[in-house]
């Protein structure tokens, strides 16, 4: 049992995390549903591939290590799930919906509602400050009134001990500080999946295990992870381990990919 006051603490578990949405799987049961997807990048030499005809099925409920080394295309992968970027081929269908198919402002719509994106970079508002970008994913969706967001940003900075620093700006924040800012402001709008890009590569051990412990715990109330790690002990504990070598998704036994 997580001790009491901790990111794993059931309490504070139970008092945040409660669902407005429900994860809406396809009829063959694959919340994430990847076919054959390539990315190209246009860059001065031409074209790179990134995603080569990457192929990836998760299910509701599933929590997914994504491992593999600098520059395999992990960030990119995370981008084609998240929407962030598009595709330059192949299908791409998440909790029903078909990204291909919808415009920019429709998949920001979509996401918001859908997924909570951690970043490699955390991505915060510099201008805004900490308790204030937790909030924000809330404003954009209209989800609670504006005291009930305040009060469940804080529960969420609470939850990755962040309450004291909720009125710094993010530059006069930790690099950690700064990651478990932008893990609060994933779980802001109770998303039934989260997209984590390295979300522990800036903590210390014990608050990387913390982390791991809330995601843990998410997803036995039911959300799926999707989360890239350099952390193989980490990676090891998920159910389910993804190797990318060079722009393709193997999807190995935990060991094969551990070793490779
Ligand atoms: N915007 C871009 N333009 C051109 N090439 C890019 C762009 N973004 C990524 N790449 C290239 O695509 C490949 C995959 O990059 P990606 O960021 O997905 O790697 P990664 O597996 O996340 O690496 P890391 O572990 O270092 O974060 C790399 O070779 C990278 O140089
Ligand atoms: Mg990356």
């Amino acid at each position: 049992m997580a001790p009491e006051g901790s990111l794993g603490d059931p309490r504070y578990s139970a008092r945040v995390i409660t669902a407005p949405y429900a994860a809406r799987p396809l009829a063959d049961g694959h919340l994430i549903d990847l076919r054959d997807v390539v990315k190209d990048y246009h860059t001065e030499a031409g074209p790179f591939r990134a995603l080569k005809e990457v192929s990836l099925q998760v299910d509701a409920g599933e929590f997914i290590a994504v491992v593999g080394r600098s520059g395999s295309g992990k960030s990119t992968l995370m981008n084609m799930i998240t929407g962030i970027d598009r595709p330059t081929a192949g299908s791409l269908v998440v909790g029903g919906t078909d990204l291909t198919r919808l415009n920019e402002s429709r998949i920001a719509e979509w996401r918001g509602r859908t997924i909570g994106v951690i970043f490699q970079f955390f991505q915060l508002l510099p201008t805004l400050n900490v308790v204030e970008n937790v909030m924000l994913p809330m404003d954009f969706a209209g989800l609670w009134t504006p005291r009930e967001r305040h009060e469940r940003a804080m529960h969420l900075l609470e939850l990755v001990g962040m309450v004291d620093q909720a009125r710094k700006l993010p530059a006069a924040t930790s690099g950690g500080q700064q990651q478990r800012t932008a893990i609060a402001r994933s779980l802001a709008c109770d998303p039934p999946i989260i997209v984590a890009d390295e979300p522990t590569g800036n903590l210390d051990e014990v608050t990387a295990e913390e982390v791991f412990e809330l995601f843990e715990s998410l997803v036995e109330g039911g959300r799926t992870i999707v989360m890239v790690t350099h952390d193989h002990e980490l990676a090891l504990r998920t159910r389910r381990t993804v190797h990318m070598v060079d722009g393709r998704v193997s999807d190995g036994t935990l060991d094969a990919a551990v070793r490779a």
